[in-house]
């Protein structure tokens, strides 16, 4: 953590700089047209859809949907946070980025996660030497041969071993001078109720650190040796250690993830280092929760794909969908590795060996494929529950950023429900349109036409559409922008993500500073960076449309939210009718006569 780079100082770095430059000391590039082209390094292609502009020193993937300045660029590449891309690239053109004097709440925050970091490590020290070479390790030593591990993975993993003493922690971390208020805090230690001392959270209790991205250990999980209850205990949360954003194994993981482009997620401690075992090196454990979003965005910065291979239990596939769900929406491809029922990859691997889990690697399919199956058999043939599951699978058909993907499970979806292709086509396709237009669209038709289209379906596709090119025209010109702040952001701006867009474009004029595209990736979120760049590498020639497309937006901010509003609605009529919910038939009624009144 740092404290804040002054924006001159990150002008200045950035006028130094060039885009194709830095990203061309990454990956190969070509001209093509205005922009440069190459296989985008952020997710498998063979074609390339990564593109960089040098007018506008921005980067945008047509493929993932990623897309900034090029501090974003380093950041996502090199795992960065923004100060730390800041200085990395400061010392690429010889600008020393020197540090605002941080406040003294801010130093204390830093000199407590520093000391938090060196209990935790001083305390993996202690456990691992126990695991590693004392008599009271014995028992976990021969458990861990029984289960096939030898000194080599334990060290790999740095394991650890607490014995039954009820103080053993504390007594050495005592000894070694730590303020045991601090260690509490952490929950390696507890406060005895009657205030004669501490006591040791983990006992008899084989011991795994968990890492955070640069290796530092955060926390700790604790297995039994025996059939004690819980199986597992974990430190409690604390100010570094937060259970959705760590992944077991991922420190160790990283480049094996990078290399293969893709990620095996499991459950469990002992599935992670039974697939290292056999070789599968690039794996990570969520630790029996289901995946985070934080977590996915872990991943994203290592892997394009993500395989889940959670246990093949109901417990399990419902995780499996849940992940699915999160990988979807941060538009990570994700497939599933399937084993026989009942197994855990640590007892497929024993039973079956590496080959054979090879071959079910091999055979992982997408996830989506999965659901869908899984879907129309659990509603069953009849025409009921048909529709039912095809409501379901297509809410997720709509979150597919590809539109050829989209395509090709309708199919499949028709040939397995018997219901026509082109029936399933126009459930799904109108408003998966609206998800998907802002990254991932193919190049886009000339202006005129666009605007033209625009005006004539009042579709949410178009309402974005019209959105997206006001916000062209509001980089390009001051003028726009001024316009755009006198008839309101909220009237013209009907969709959240590209109101905060207009927002931010809008701030720094009203602060009377220069505009700068760089300021602006720099105060946009990762989801709103990757909307404009995918607008600004494709930008269209607008001359004489600028009216136009005022009026389009601001005739459909009203009207498509209206439309929106109002198939929801339908959707959840059609579905309180089902269950015989009164009072949610009432609600859905009264709110789409109040909309019919606004239109
Ligand atoms: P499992 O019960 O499947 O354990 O829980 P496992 O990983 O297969 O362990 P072994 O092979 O029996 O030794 C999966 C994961 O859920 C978390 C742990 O992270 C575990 O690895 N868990 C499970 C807990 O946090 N607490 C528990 O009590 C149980
Ligand atoms: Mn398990």
């Amino acid at each position: 953590m740092s404290g804040r780079i002054d924006d001159e100082k990150i002008e200045e770095i950035r006028n130094r700089l060039d885009i194709v430059e830095v990203v061309g000391s990454y990956l190969p590039l070509r001209r093509s047209g205005h922009n440069h082209l190459g296989l985008c390094p952020f997710h498998g292609e063979k074609s390339p859809s990564f593109n960089v502009n040098a007018v506008r020193q921005i980067f945008h993937c047509f493929g993932c949907g990623v897309g900034g300045n090029v501090f974003n660029f380093v950041m996502r590449m090199e795992g960065l946070t923004f100060p730390e891309a800041v200085r990395r690239l400061g010392e690429r053109v010889g600008i020393e980025v020197a540090q605002e004097a941080p406040s003294p709440a801010e130093l204390k925050r830093r000199h407590e996660l520093e000391l938090f970091g060196r209990i935790n490590e001083a305390a993996a020290l202690f456990y691992q030497q126990i695991l590693l070479e004392d008599k009271g390790g014995a028992v976990a030593r021969s458990y861990l041969k029984k289960r096939g591990y030898d000194g080599e993975a334990a060290r790999r993993f740095r394991l650890g071993y607490a014995t039954d003493r009820r103080d053993g922690l504390t007594a050495h971390l005592a000894a070694q001078g730590f303020d045991l208020a601090a260690v509490a805090r952490l929950g390696l230690i507890r406060d005895e109720r009657s205030g004669s001392g501490h006591f040791d959270l983990f006992r008899r209790r084989l011991l795994f650190p968990i890492l955070d991205e640069r290796g530092r250990v955060a926390a700790f999980g604790g297995r039994v040796l025996d059939d004690g209850l819980p199986k597992y205990l974990n430190s409690p949360e604390s100010p570094i250690y937060h259970k959705g954003n760590v992944l077991y194994g991922l420190y160790q993981a990283r480049e094996e993830m990078r290399k293969s482009d893709s990620a095996i997620v499991v459950e469990g401690y002992f599935d992670l280092m039974a697939l290292h075992r056999a070789g599968f090196t690039a794996s990570a454990a969520t630790c029996g929760t289901a995946l985070t979003v934080e977590q996915v965005r872990l991943l994203k910065r290592y892997a394009g794909r993500v395989l889940l291979l959670f246990d093949q239990d109901p417990a399990g596939l419902k995780a499996t969908f849940r992940g699915m769900d999160v990988l979807l929406a941060e538009r990570v491809s994700a497939a599933v590795i399937e084993l026989p029922s009942g197994d855990d990859p640590d007892s497929f691997l024993l039973r079956a060996g590496a080959e054979a889990f090879a071959a079910r690697l091999q055979a992982a399919r997408p996830v989506l494929e999965l659901f869908m199956e899984t879907t129309l058999a659990r509603h069953g043939a009849t025409i009921e529950g048909k529709a039912k599951a095809v409501e379901e699978i297509s809410a997720k058909l709509k979150l597919l950023p590809s539109e050829l993907e989209r395509n090709l499970y309708l199919k499949l979806l028709a040939q397995r429900t018997g219901i026509d292709e082109s029936l399933l086509l126009r459930r799904t396709v109108a408003s998966a349109k609206a998800a998907a237009a802002p990254t991932v669209r193919a190049a886009a038709p000339p202006a005129a036409r666009a605007a033209a289209t625009a005006r004539k379906n009042a579709g949410p596709g178009s309402v974005i559409r019209a959105q997206e090119l006001l916000l062209q025209m509001m980089v390009s010109d001051r003028a726009w922008r001024l316009r755009a702040a006198v008839e309101g952001v909220a009237t013209l701006f009907s969709e959240a993500q590209r109101r905060g867009i207009a927002e931010v474009l809008l701030r720094q004029d009203e602060r009377g500073e220069v505009f700068s595209l760089d300021a602006v990736f720099n105060l946009l979120s990762e989801e709103q960076s990757a909307i404009l760049s995918g607008i600004l590498v494709n930008e269209q020639q607008l001359d004489g449309e600028g009216e136009r497309i005022f009026a389009d937006c601001r005739g459909t901010s009203v009207r498509g939210d209206v439309r929106r509003r109002s198939s929801e609605l339908q959707q959840a009529l059609r579905q309180a009718e089902s269950d015989g919910d009164e009072a949610a038939r009432n609600r859905c009624l009264q709110e789409l006569m109040a909309l019919k009144k606004r239109l």
